[in-house]
């Protein structure tokens, strides 16, 4: 009689310790299994992401569509442009400098100029130019 009571217990005590293992380790798995997965492959995105009135002449303006930064220019003599806002150095989110009319990204002060190319620092590559659309004042990017 006795023996059988701390056969339960023992029992018990090997459930408890296994449903506590399964309820920390799922979520850790969990992590670890999305963290080394390649993220979802998106199509292109297309969509409405400022006013005209938001970026006036000679002024830059971050946006994001979807998850990606986009940066908008309208030029000083009212051009605008769109621009995937990661720098092409180490990704940092570029800004446009009114004073200079150029592009810069403050992590290791690499330049673009207004087209996206780039001019001086470490930045490899031009920033990736999107199309871009005017519908009724909407500034319409698309992402691919
Ligand atoms: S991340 Fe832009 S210059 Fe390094």
């Amino acid at each position: 009689m006795k023996r059988t009571g701390k056969k339960n217990r023992r029992k018990i005590l090997n459930l408890l310790i296994l449903g506590w293992t399964g309820i920390t380790t799922i979520p850790f798995l969990s992590t670890v299994l999305r963290y080394t997965s390649p993220p979802e492959r998106r199509g292109p995105m297309t969509g409405a992401v400022a006013t005209t009135g938001d970026v006036p002449p000679n002024t830059g303006k971050i946006v994001s569509l979807g998850n990606r930064p986009v940066l908008l220019i309208t030029t000083p003599d009212g051009g605008q442009r769109a621009f995937l806002a990661n720098c092409t150095h180490l990704g940092c989110v570029v800004r446009y400098r009114e004073e200079e009319n150029d592009i810069f990204c403050a992590c290791h002060n690499s330049v673009f100029d207004i087209e996206g190319n780039n001019i001086s620092g470490p930045a490899p590559r031009p920033l990736p130019q999107l199309p871009i659309e005017i519908d009724n004042d909407n500034i319409i990017v698309t992402v691919s």
